[in-house]
């Protein structure tokens, strides 16, 4: 499927894939501080977000990464730092398992190598259900309290109310598509050690969704990996810390 993307500056290609269930718009605190480090930046709209309408029942995220790999064939592109955040990060994992050689280097953020455990995967039906009764509201009553931390909560008011309407304007039908898709991922785990490529790990301290357990392990079998931790950041840590996260991005990407 075609992907819609957004395209900023000039240099070395860096693919940002957003997470569930924003849109590329997501890394809009990022883009100044990337681009100024000589990157060009390549931000699509996955199934179903953003500017992408489409999506089917289940939209699985092999697919997903079947889409950003359409997209690098299309811009010509031969070696690129990929990278993601959360579901962004899933469809990461499985882009290099399709295209290992497409990566000049890899950016994890807030993310799991592993797919579901049964409780995860009941948790996801049990959203689907009331996304099904409730619309949106589930999504924000349900998901959005665990993924910000709690001082993001106090200090920035002003990040969760956005939060509050980008996740309003989400089709409800999407998310649920998603939701389904990630409920049947894969697990990489049996990849990690065969990662050749320079590993950035970024994980907000109170990331209550993709936890520091499963960051330190990715750390640990990743062979060229480093994990930065972002001090008072939740799930979000790109939008909850901008100037930290850049900074950690910027510095991995000016040593590559
Ligand atoms: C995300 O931020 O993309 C989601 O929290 C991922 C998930 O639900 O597993």
């Amino acid at each position: 499927m075609k992907l819609p993307y957004k395209e900023f500056g000039t240099g070395k290609p860096l693919i940002l894939i957003h997470a569930f269930p924003l849109s590329s718009s997501m890394w809009e605190p990022n883009i100044d501080e990337l681009t100024k480090i000589g990157c060009k930046l390549f931000l699509p709209d996955m199934r179903g977000f953003g500017e992408n309408i489409n999506f089917a029942d289940i939209n699985l995220v092999e697919d997903m990464a079947g889409d950003v790999a359409e997209l690098i064939e299309t811009l010509g592109i031969e070696r690129s730092i990929i990278g993601g955040l959360s579901m962004g990060g899933y469809i990461t994992f499985n882009l290099y398992r399709l295209h290992p050689e497409k990566f000049s280097a890899m950016i994890l953020c807030d993310t799991n190598f592993s797919n579901d455990s049964i409780e995860s995967k009941q948790k996801r039906l049990e959203l689907i259900d009331e996304i099904e009764a409730l619309g949106n509201k589930a999504l924000i009553e349900k998901m959005l309290p665990n993924l910000i931390s709690d001082s993001t909560k106090i200090k920035n008011k002003t990040l969760v109310s956005e939060l509050i309407n980008e996740f309003k304007e989400v089709e409800p039908q999407s998310a649920i598509a998603a939701l389904r898709g990630m409920a049947e991922r894969i697990d990489h785990s049996n990849i990690l050690d065969k990662i050749n490529v320079p590993t950035l790990l970024v994980f907000g301290e109170s990331d209550k969704i993709t936890n520091l357990e499963i960051a330190t392990e990715m750390n640990s079998k990743i062979p060229n990996s480093k994990l930065n931790i972002i001090k008072d950041a939740g799930h979000y840590s790109n939008l909850e810390k901008p100037t930290e996260f850049n900074s950690v991005l910027t510095n991995f990407i000016n040593n590559l």
